[in-house]
């Protein structure tokens, strides 16, 4: 018997976005994730979401890697203040015994939390092995400026075929911030470098680190996606360059540069933060990629010879209807480009009905010489998150040759009510354009 409790359209709300996840829970299958808790969410209801998540995620088989902080947990064992030089503590013998005893009863709460298996749990019944070990190979960080760090460590190597054997065998892998040297000492080393050096010595497919804050452009919008060098800017445009948020911006763009292909700031005071990124349209956090050479923005007028270069041969040859440099210009700023070099590569234009309640996508193309990079789709995806941002809930497009490219980006055929209302009069029975539809 149903529980006639609940609200059915929760139920239906379940399922339907139980499919909509479908293509991501394939995406994620099988990809090595590396996840940087900071010391802040420790104890906190987030933590707790998260490793529910956790578990949900490795059964979906995503690889988990898991590092994380300790500051506040090491400065509370400490009977005088920590000493800190540019953000990184001064580990005397003291500061060492606290990370060590601090870092072993993290890991073991961590660890109990991953075993949760109750029947009032998210996870009930299911069980996850966590393992943890000597996978961090450190050295001393030694002295700057005058100060010695004394037991502070950096990475000096990640024992990656060990921690991928593991990966393979279905474990999570518990990384606590501890490194040890080849001379049997332990350092005590900064979480972000443990998650940024493991993700890059694994190939990882994802780093994911959390923030008090997420980069925003100049008007003040948080950035959904970006590239390293933008972070940086926005980094070290910070009042101080070397405060936590600045540092961990910092390590997310080195993960980036060194070739990890997808790093997510993600917020913290969202507990569904993970979750919303890795399953939604929309994300909750900052996507940094690798693509640093292309640059996806709303074009400008400076745009429109780029645009006309484009899409010139296809008008010729009548697979794109034809359009003054004059219409052009009128449209310039319901049209996004992808830039690369100073070149635009791609383009595609969004119209909203007035009411924005629907909208169209027009004059998709990306340049012969950069076809099949997934251009045209990233394109899409970018202006179908527009559309719903500007409150469209459906999304359409007419062509006359590339149907079976729109059907398998989840489009499906429609008709010219599908059109906004005022577009429609724009619709030419002699071009006889298949009109395709999504619902955003
Ligand atoms: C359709 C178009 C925009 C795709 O650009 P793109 O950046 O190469 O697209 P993606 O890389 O995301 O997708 C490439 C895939 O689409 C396929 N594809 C390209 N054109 C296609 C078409 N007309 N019909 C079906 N599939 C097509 C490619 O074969 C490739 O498939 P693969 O990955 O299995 O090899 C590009 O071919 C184009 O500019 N065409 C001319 C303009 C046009 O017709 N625009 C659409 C109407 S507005």
């Amino acid at each position: 018997m149903p529980d006639t409790k609940q609200p059915a359209l929760d139920t239906d709300q379940a399922i339907a976005w139980f499919r909509q996840a479908s293509p991501y829970i394939n995406e994620h299958r099988g990809k090595t994730v590396v996840i940087c808790v900071p010391d802040r969410l420790l104890g906190t209801d987030l933590l707790s979401t998260l490793t529910h998540d956790l578990t949900l995620l490795s059964h979906l088989g995503v690889r988990l890697v898991l590092s994380f902080g300790l500051r506040s947990d090491v400065d509370a064992r400490l009977s005088k203040s920590p000493t800190f030089h540019n953000g990184r503590r001064v580990t005397d013998d003291a500061a060492l015994a606290a990370v060590i005893d601090a870092a072993g009863s993290v890991r073991s709460e961590l660890e109990s939390m991953l075993s949760m298996g109750l029947p009032n749990t998210p996870m009930a019944g299911a069980h996850l092995s966590v393992c943890s070990g000597n996978f961090i190979t450190a050295r001393p960080y030694g002295v700057h400026e005058g100060v010695d760090f004394q037991h502070t460590g950096t990475v000096r190597e990640v024992q990656n075929r060990s921690i991928e054997s593991l990966l393979a065998s279905g474990h999570l892998v518990i990384l606590p911030p501890t490194g040890y040297s080849l001379t049997g000492e332990v350092f005590n080393l900064p979480a972000e470098e443990v998650a940024v050096e493991t993700a890059v010595a694994l190939g990882a497919d994802k780093l994911v680190m959390f923030v008090p804050q997420l980069p925003k452009n100049s008007n003040g919008d948080w950035l959904r996606e970006s590239y390293a060098a933008e972070i940086r800017n926005i980094a070290s445009a910070r009042v101080q360059a070397n405060e936590p948020l600045s540092r961990t911006y910092n390590h997310a763009c080195s993960a980036s540069e060194r070739g990890v292909d997808r790093v997510h700031l993600l917020p913290e005071s969202d507990p569904n933060a993970l979750l919303r990124e890795l399953f939604t349209v929309d994300g909750s956090g900052t996507l940094i990629t690798t693509e640093r050479f292309e640059n996806l923005r709303q074009a400008t007028i400076k745009d429109v010879g780029g645009i006309i270069e484009l899409i010139e041969p296809l008008q010729l040859d009548g697979t794109l209807v034809k359009r003054s440099k004059e219409q052009l210009e009128l449209d310039i700023n319901e049209f996004t480009v992808l830039e690369r070099d100073g070149r635009v590569v791609a383009c595609a234009a969004l119209f909203l009905s007035d009411t924005n309640a629907t909208a169209e996508v027009a004059c998709l193309v990306t340049h012969p010489d950069y076809q099949g990079g997934g251009r045209a789709a990233k394109l899409l995806q970018a202006l179908q998150k527009i559309a719903k941002q500007r409150g469209a809930k459906s999304l359409c497009i007419r062509t006359t040759r590339t149907a079976h490219w729109f059907i398998e980006q989840g489009f499906t055929p429609a008709d010219v009510s599908a059109l906004p209302a005022d577009r429609k009069a724009s619709y030419s029975q002699s071009r006889n354009s298949k009109i395709f539809a999504i619902t955003l």
